[in-house]
């Protein structure tokens, strides 16, 4: 078929403006673009390829000639768009929470489950930025033996939260350091400050960005009954997730063993000579794809276990680089037409 014509829902967000970099980075075949938001950006232009194309408000009526569309925007444009663009054939994209875990929904990582595009129904989701880095790491080490139990302590930068909690984090700091007050207006203060909530508490005790992270690794990975605890806190860091895990595994694995298995899994890459200080950081890992993992070393509480630190570009593979590449599966896999699109 001819180059796929795209729209890019929420373009003028955090993770739609990447999305426009990605595509252009990794050359994908772009046989049209339409760009939208809200009403609010209408009159905006956006620059892709050297042209500057109008942003457009989000409306069913954009995906008439649209094959493809990547939704980056709210849950409630989501869940209207994701719908309304699958019935008029445009295969969607959606980095929502809203569609990951429905059964005829396939949530993918490429490097670990690229085979589950071909039972999409006109609808692909990709995982919580946080969710991401911890599976890849995961898939990387149940090669050596099979996990137990997860433990995860996340660190996840503001630009998760969109392009505004960026600017907050930003004009609070300054407001600090010049002696002023932060005046946190739609959150709690970010800056010089850790949240130990991201999304809702649910009635136990944890927090919805902490169940998705157990629901959508249980998914990705097919393993269903896989126990795992997170607890997530937002830190003041601009761009780049981490986290720091802890796994138990049913056999004992060495963390030479650890380092070799995850340095041969696509998508990511070791950085661990702490005699050299040298480790994953988020300044280091922004405006990379690969998810970079440190700090490998046995685990002193866990049994068979292993402590390890990851880092990785939440806009980047974390949202935007993983909704391009399920693009790329779904072109080259020809994964267009389905039963029920
Ligand atoms: P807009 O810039 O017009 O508000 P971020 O994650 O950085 O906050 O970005 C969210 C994206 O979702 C933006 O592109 C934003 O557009 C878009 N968006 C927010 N609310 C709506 C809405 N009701 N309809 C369509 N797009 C929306």
């Amino acid at each position: 078929m001819s180059d796929p014509r795209i729209a890019i829902v929420g373009a003028t967000g955090a993770v739609g403006g990447v999305t426009l970099d990605i595509l252009r980075e990794r050359a994908f075949p772009v046989g049209g673009l339409r760009l939208t938001a809200s009403a609010r950006s209408v009159g905006r232009t956006l620059t892709f390829a050297g042209e500057e194309i109008a942003v457009e408000e989000t409306a069913p009526a954009v995906f008439d000639d649209c094959d493809l569309a990547f939704i980056s925007a709210t849950d409630a444009v989501s869940r209207d768009m994701a719908l309304a663009a699958k019935e008029r054939g445009c295969v969607v994209v959606d980095d929502s929470g809203v569609w990951r875990m429905e059964p005829d929904v396939p949530l993918v990582i490429p490097e670990v489950n690229a085979a589950d595009v071909d039972a999409h129904r006109g609808i692909l989701a990709i995982p919580n930025c946080a969710a991401t880095p911890i599976v890849l790491a995961l898939d990387a080490l149940r090669r050596a033996s099979p996990i137990r139990r997860v433990i995860a302590a996340t660190y996840q930068s503001v630009s998760g939260a969109g392009a505004a909690a960026v600017a907050e984090l930003d004009e609070q700091s300054r407001a600090l350091l010049a002696g002023g007050e932060a005046r946190p207006e739609r959150r709690p203060q970010i800056a010089f400050n850790l949240l130990p909530r991201i999304g809702s508490f649910r009635d136990n005790g944890y927090t919805s960005e902490e169940t998705k992270v157990l629901h959508e690794t249980r998914k990705i990975l097919h393993e269903p009954n896989l126990p795992l605890s997170a607890t997530c806190v937002r830190v003041p860091v601009p761009v780049c997730h981490s986290a720091a895990v802890n796994i138990e595994f049913e056999r004992p694995v060495s963390p030479d063993e650890a380092r070799s298995l995850l340095a041969a899994h696509p998508g990511v890459a070791v950085v661990d000579d702490p005699e050299s200080d040298a480790y994953p950081m988020p300044a280091d890992c922004a405006g990379r794809d690969d998810v970079f993992v440190g700090r490998v070393r046995e685990d002193s509480a866990l049994p068979n276990g292993l402590a390890l630190w990851i880092v990785a570009d939440n806009l980047r593979k974390g949202a935007a680089t993983n909704a391009v590449q399920v693009a790329e599966e779904i072109v080259r896999r020809s994964a267009w037409l389905r039963a029920g699109v």
